[in-house]
């Protein structure tokens, strides 16, 4: 902490200097900070033995209505990270640049840095954590990953006992409000994200929600933070709900599911695995029964077993809790970089291939309706070693069947296969749907 003006008001007053806190951005989760820090005032003071001020705000319009002191506002993002007066810079502005820049110029300065953007944490948090390092100072991630849900500090300090083998669950608040309202009002996917859109749960691209970019720098940052090696964005396989339709919606119901997009990060047999896709999950696992923002995230540890973690996963006050969590955590202990929650890592994990895993699947296609379709599917399939669990033909629509099957466990590889064969068997008009259906057990 720097001893210039805070140390002088310490020697005069008697009392601990305020901390102050910086501001990098103030839309949803920032305002949502910034309210929480001026109404909780007393009860921040409380907790840690001196007052929390807020400090500069950067933002991009300084004409926007947010009920805040003008005075806050400035256009020039670089006086929030050299304010002599604050100690704690929050980035919430999001995206790679300027944010990852600004980080760096906070942590050159000597402050601690808090921040939600997780797309900025799993691209560069090697370049991040390193440098705070070297400063030691803190970087505080809560908010990058399950919004109001606390995950981060649970895994790194309260199961720090533990290997983690697995994280598993829904870990993008959009998506998971987009396939509620699927399953459970028949609304189409753009009525659905439109709707999370006005609440404050989207990304500002919201391509970032739906094709599952935000759940794969989600998943990248829950990895390196189990695994002890950090792993890269580009090796989490990736896979987006905008294929999905309302007939696999359907089926998955009747065949006893719900479609959830579901992240997997697992540490087995030396083999590591980190992947985001729709999954059917079956009805009686409790991940079914999460719906709308809520995320839950399911943690198997050797030494405690499975404990989940399930809240808001998205919106303006749980992501700010979850901010100021960091931000108290910090500022109650100023004077030191705790090494719990640092980041530690010198080299990246040797991620698997998405081939090599190991699961059922649910496929629909459309076929022909004559003899041979099911003789070659069944062909097929036992070609590249993969059992059939159950096989209904659904209806027909202008000459084509409709074929829903759930297979056995079988390797992805072996699948991929299978169906590159289907696809160019005459009887088979379209594959159109391939999910990934998942028992969840490490
Ligand atoms: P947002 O509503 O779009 O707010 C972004 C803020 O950053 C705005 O105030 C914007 O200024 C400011 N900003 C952007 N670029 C800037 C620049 N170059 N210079 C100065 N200010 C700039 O975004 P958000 O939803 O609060 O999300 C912020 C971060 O938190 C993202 O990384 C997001 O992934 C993460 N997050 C969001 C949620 C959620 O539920 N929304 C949950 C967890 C994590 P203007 O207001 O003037 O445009
Ligand atoms: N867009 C993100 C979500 C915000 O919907 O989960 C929370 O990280």
């Amino acid at each position: 902490m720097p001893q210039t003006q805070s140390a002088s008001h310490e020697h005069a007053t008697g009392q601990l200097a305020p901390v102050g806190v910086g501001l990098l951005g103030c839309g949803t989760v920032g305002l949502g900070v910034a309210k929480l820090l001026l109404s909780h005032a007393d009860d921040y003071q409380h907790r840690i033995g001196r007052p929390l001020r807020l400090r500069r705000v950067a933002v991009r319009d300084a004409s926007k209505a947010r009920g805040l002191d003008p005075a806050h506002f400035t256009l020039n993002p670089e006086e929030v990270v050299s304010d002599p007066e604050t100690h704690i810079v929050v980035e919430v502005m999001g995206g790679v640049e300027p944010a990852r820049t600004l980080i760096l110029q906070a942590i050159a300065h000597g402050k601690h840095v808090v921040t939600a953007n997780k797309e900025v944490i799993a691209r560069h948090g090697e370049e991040i954590f390193s440098a705070a390092r070297a400063q030691g100072v803190a970087v505080f991630i809560e908010g990058t990953v399950g919004g109001g849900i606390p995950i981060i500090m649970p895994i790194k300090a309260s199961l720090a006992g533990n290997r983690i083998t697995q994280i598993a669950g829904i870990v993008n608040g959009t998506t998971n409000y987009i396939l509620t309202a699927m399953t459970q009002k028949g609304e189409g996917l753009d009525t659905a994200l439109a709707e999370a859109q006005r609440l404050g749960y989207a990304e500002a691209n919201p391509a970032a929600d739906v094709e599952a970019y935000d759940a794969t720098f989600k998943m990248a940052i829950l990895a390196s933070t189990i695994f002890s090696h950090r792993v890269r964005v580009e090796d989490v396989y990736r896979e987006g709900i905008t294929h999905l339709t309302a007939a696999d919606i359907r089926y998955a119901r009747e065949l006893g599911y719900v479609i959830k997009l579901l992240g997997v990060a697992r540490h087995t047999d030396g083999q590591m695995q980190v992947r985001v896709h729709p999954a059917f999950v079956p009805k009686s696992h409790p991940l079914a029964h999460v719906n709308g923002v809520s995320n839950a995230i399911a943690v198997q540890g050797d030494a405690v077993g499975e404990v989940m973690f399930q809240g808001p996963g998205a919106g303006q006050f749980p992501t700010a809790s979850a901010v100021m969590g960091d931000v108290l955590n910090i500022a109650s202990d100023l004077q030191h970089a705790n090494r719990l929650m640092g980041c530690l890592h010198t080299g990246h994990a040797a991620v698997g291939s998405i081939d090599d895993l190991f699961t059922q699947f649910y496929v629909r296609l459309l076929a022909k309706d004559e003899p041979g379709v099911i003789a070659a599917l069944g062909n097929a399939f036992a070609r590249h070693g993969i059992s059939i669990l159950s096989l209904v033909q659904k209806g027909e629509q202008d000459g084509l069947a409709e074929i829903v099957l759930v297979t056995h466990t079988a390797r992805e590889r072996a699948m991929r296969q299978a169906l590159a064969d289907l696809a160019d068997h005459p009887t088979i008009q379209s594959i159109a749907s391939v999910i990934r259906v998942e028992g969840l057990t490490a």
